[in-house]
């Protein structure tokens, strides 16, 4: 199987079935006639979301503790799961503009996610010289894999990956930000 298939797919599949969790769990709540909790899951996609976070605080070494590597994937999947959830919430109502700016940024951004994740591999299978040279040199496991890991996501293409990740990432906070703020004034 050619290389782009057999890594696109996967990922492509994860977004479907984000999508498809979504509607499974919008029908389940219809049918248990508990539509109601839909309205909680804004807060608890947020927290997810932003406890997905932790990767950046441990990148700009605000926690020192952990493999840089470990956080990713947590932020990858603590991120695909609060998406589920916030985009279960959205589906309740469709009155508001800036929520649902919120959520097409949502989309994009796990999308872009996913396309850096793709990025993210090829980037560590070309640093490969660059780890057994280290290696050889006597360097322990650990510390190459740390070196090389924050070496590969400011390497080539995921340098300009990150100009479409990061501001739809701050663009994502700001508009769910005014929302939040704008229910807790309102009540809506
Ligand atoms: C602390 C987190 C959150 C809380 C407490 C919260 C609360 C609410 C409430 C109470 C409503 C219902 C408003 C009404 O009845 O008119 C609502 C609607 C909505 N929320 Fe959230 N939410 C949160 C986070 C988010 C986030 C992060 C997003 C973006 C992905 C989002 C997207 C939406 C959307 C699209 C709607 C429907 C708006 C409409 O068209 O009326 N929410 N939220
Ligand atoms: C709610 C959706 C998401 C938001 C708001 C978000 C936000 C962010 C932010 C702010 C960063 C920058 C970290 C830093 O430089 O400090 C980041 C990095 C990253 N995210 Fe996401 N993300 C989301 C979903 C995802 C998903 C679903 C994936 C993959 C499946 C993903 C993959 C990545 C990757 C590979 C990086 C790069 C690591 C790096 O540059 O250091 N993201 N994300």
């Amino acid at each position: 199987m050619p290389i782009l298939i057999r890594q696109v797919l996967p990922l492509t599949l994860l977004y479907l079935l984000m999508i498809f969790s979504v509607i499974v769990i919008d029908y389940l709540l219809h049918h248990f006639k508990i539509v109601w909790v839909g309205r909680h899951l804004g807060l608890v996609g947020t927290i997810l979301v932003v406890f997905s976070f932790v990767y950046s605080l441990r990148k700009r070494r605000l926690i020192k503790n952990g493999s840089p590597k470990q956080l990713l994937l947590l932020h990858e999947y603590l991120a695909w799961i609060g998406a589920v959830l916030l985009l279960v919430h959205a589906g309740i109502h469709f009155n508001a503009i800036l929520p649902w700016l919120a959520v097409y940024m949502l989309l994009i951004n796990v999308a872009s996610g996913f396309v850096g994740k793709y990025l993210l591999r090829n980037a560590n299978q070309s640093l490969a010289e660059s780890r057994r040279v280290l290696l050889e040199s006597g360097s322990d496991q650990e510390e190459v894999e740390k070196k090389l890991f924050f070496d590969a996501v400011t390497v080539g293409a995921m340098q300009h990956w990150r100009v479409i990740h990061l501001p739809i990432a701050f663009l994502f906070g700001l508009l769910s930000l005014l929302h939040i703020i704008t229910v807790l004034m309102f009540n809506r």
